[in-house]
């Protein structure tokens, strides 16, 4: 029989504190609530009141059971009214000093028995825990945020925590329906030491305007299908607390560059805007506290610019240009789809009609509409049928001299004006603008599979792209129900850049012993809400494919930190490539 807690002290009310509070009055417990000042005990009881108060208008609390929560709760100024709480969490400042002051203090309130609980993101417990007469006692309970909804917690164990506290606070979190994971003392955990790489690496993104805001954001969302892009995620951490974890994981982990915090973070903190509770971070908001953005995008001014798309080339008979044809002439548009011979037309025909059969049956298609589509396509072995197309989008192998002779002869073919796309998701397409005599015209159309349900498409431009390019190819995008995002011709573009380096960390955290796939995958899904945990889809991308894209990355950038995992080295040289092999970080026996 585990510990009985009836009574929880949680110390900080800001926008962590704030929904522990409630996660536990929501599961029957009573809250002390405790506030540094009567300021900030209001602003705290109003965090819980803005959160409540709109759960019942989702409809997801009644009203009398909000009331009987906030029953539950009560709410003090300083430390001697937790005398006889069973366990107390901290969810103050990620400052080492103040939290092993605040522990010291609470030592000398609580109980013997009681646990201290951390909050903490990146400090060390273990650190904190000693600044008590009892460490044994001290644990980490690391919520997310926001905490009524996510639910995992990491539980952080430190190498003088006791036994039953580690079992009594896993049997805690099972009675308010979280999910745990319970790890060691490492700067960061699972989730935050896969994230705030990922969320920095975008703030540099950003801050070398490689691409814009909005389009960072979408990238990751639509590409990736996260909850948030990373900068709107940013806001609603704070960028106060990002700035201290990020500070702290670098010192504390190894001194990785990739945590050093960019200098525009800094630049924000210090300028007050610090994300959604202030009311102004990456995004305006309403009114401090509130989700709802204020500075929406403005309309991209140069989209009058674009030429008209009528017909359109595709060269390959590969995944993506399959997808690729399916897309635009469901679209409407006509489409010469140029292959290597006779043979890929038919095959990349019967896979064109097989793609469309099947959303008929899903229901998304009717017949006449499939039948619509492949009367648009017209099939050839040579590019000479390209001469009278507006736009040519190449998906033929990733070889970069396959695909500059390509270029070259789509330079002698087709007529002028033309935009001439790479689907390339990792050379530089530069290189192939400068194959052809007509650099301006030439950009990076970058398609992501399954191409015909991947809302997104990253629009590359090289410094020789023209704007009137640009804009014809994110009209296009758009022509085809695809949300373009444009960025700079750079390894990886946005998503892969920024997804691949995840996907090595977490490589790289089982290959330390640290944790398991599977406790991984289940803190990046819990914790985070990614629609798949870092391993599932590794083996759905293929370990070598992460492995190339990983290895460009690195040799793009000289950035020691992006170097591949090594163990992701053996897998691939073991032939472990992931789901289309039957094995990779698991077996696949159903392929
Ligand atoms: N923001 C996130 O997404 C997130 C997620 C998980 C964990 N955390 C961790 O939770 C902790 C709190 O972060 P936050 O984002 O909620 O910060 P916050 O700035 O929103 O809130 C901190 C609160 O602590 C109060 N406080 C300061 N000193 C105090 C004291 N001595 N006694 C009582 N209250 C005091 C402040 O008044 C403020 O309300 C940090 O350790 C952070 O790393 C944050």
């Amino acid at each position: 029989m585990g510990r009985e807690f009836a009574s929880v002290g949680v110390v900080g009310l800001g926008t962590m504190g704030a929904g522990i509070v409630e996660v536990f009055a929501r599961n029957g417990i009573a809250v002390l609530a405790v506030e540094i000042n009567e300021a900030a005990l209001q602003r705290g009881r109003d965090n819980l009141r803005g959160s409540v108060d709109r759960a019942v208008r989702k409809g997801k609390l009644s009203e009398a059971d909000r009331d009987a929560l906030l029953e539950r709760v009560t709410f003090a100024v300083g430390l001697p009214s937790l005398h006889a709480a069973d366990l107390v969490i901290e969810a103050v400042p990620e400052q080492l000093e103040l939290k092993q002051r605040l522990f010291a203090d609470l030592d000398g309130v609580c109980k013997a028995d009681a646990i201290l609980a951390t909050n903490t993101s990146s400090l060390s417990v273990t650190e904190i825990s000693v600044a008590t007469g009892r460490p044994d006692r001290v644990i980490g309970m690391h919520f997310f945020n926001p905490a009524p909804v996510m639910k995992l917690v990491e539980v952080v164990r430190t190498v003088v925590t006791a036994d039953d506290v580690v079992t009594d606070i896993e049997g805690l979190c099972a009675r308010l329906g979280k999910v745990d994971v319970t790890i060691g003392d490492r700067a960061g955990f699972i989730a935050n030491a896969l994230l705030f790489g990922y969320l920095n690496q975008a703030v540099s993104l950003l801050e070398a305007r490689y691409a814009s805001r909005e389009d960072i954001d979408a990238a990751m969302k639509l590409g990736c299908g996260l909850p948030m892009g990373p900068l709107a995620l940013l806001d609603l951490i704070g960028l106060d607390t990002a700035y201290e974890i990020l500070d702290t994981m670098y010192r504390r982990g190894g001194r990785d560059r990739r945590h050093a915090p960019v200098p525009l973070i800094k630049q924000m903190v210090t300028a007050g805007l610090l994300g959604r509770k202030s009311g102004r971070g990456f995004y305006a908001y309403e009114k401090p506290g509130s989700p709802v953005v204020v500075d929406g995008a403005a309309a991209t001014a140069t989209e009058s610019e674009a030429r008209t798309i009528a017909k359109v080339g595709v060269v390959g008979s590969g995944t993506m240009a399959t997808g690729i044809i399916e897309v635009f002439a469901r679209a409407g548009l006509e489409v010469v789809a140029v292959t290597r011979g006779a043979e890929q037309s038919g095959r990349t025909g019967e896979a064109l009609k097989t793609s469309l059969d099947e959303a008929v049956v899903r229901g998304t298609l009717d017949e006449a509409a499939r039948d619509a589509a492949l009367g648009r396509v017209t099939w050839s072995a040579t590019i000479e049928h390209l001469a009278d197309v507006d736009l040519v989008v190449e998906a033929v192998v990733e070889d970069l001299s396959v695909k500059k002779a390509l270029f070259a002869a789509l330079d002698e073919t087709c007529k002028p004006g033309v935009v001439l796309a790479t689907t390339t998701s990792s050379l530089p397409v530069i290189e192939l603008a400068v194959a052809t005599r007509r650099p301006a015209d030439v950009v990076g159309l970058h398609f992501f599979n399954p191409a015909p349900a991947v809302g997104l498409v990253e629009v590359v431009r090289t410094i020789r792209t023209s704007d009137a390019t640009i804009a014809t190819a994110t009209a296009v995008a758009r022509a085809v129900a695809k949300h373009p995002v444009v960025c700079a011709d750079r390894s990886g573009f946005v998503v892969n850049a920024l997804l691949f380096p995840y996907l090595n960390d977490a490589v790289k955290m089982v290959e330390a012993s640290y944790s398991t796939a599977d406790d991984i995958d289940a803190a990046m899904k819990l914790g985070c809400g990614y629609p798949m945990g870092p391993f599932e889809l590794l083996d759905v991308v293929g370990l070598d494919v992460a492995l190339a894209m990983q290895r460009k990355l690195y040799l793009e950038l000289r950035e020691p930190g992006f170097a591949p995992a090594p163990l992701l080295e053996q897998l691939v040289t073991a032939g472990y490539l992931g789901r289309r092999v039957g094995r990779g970080f698991r077996d696949h026996p159903e392929r």
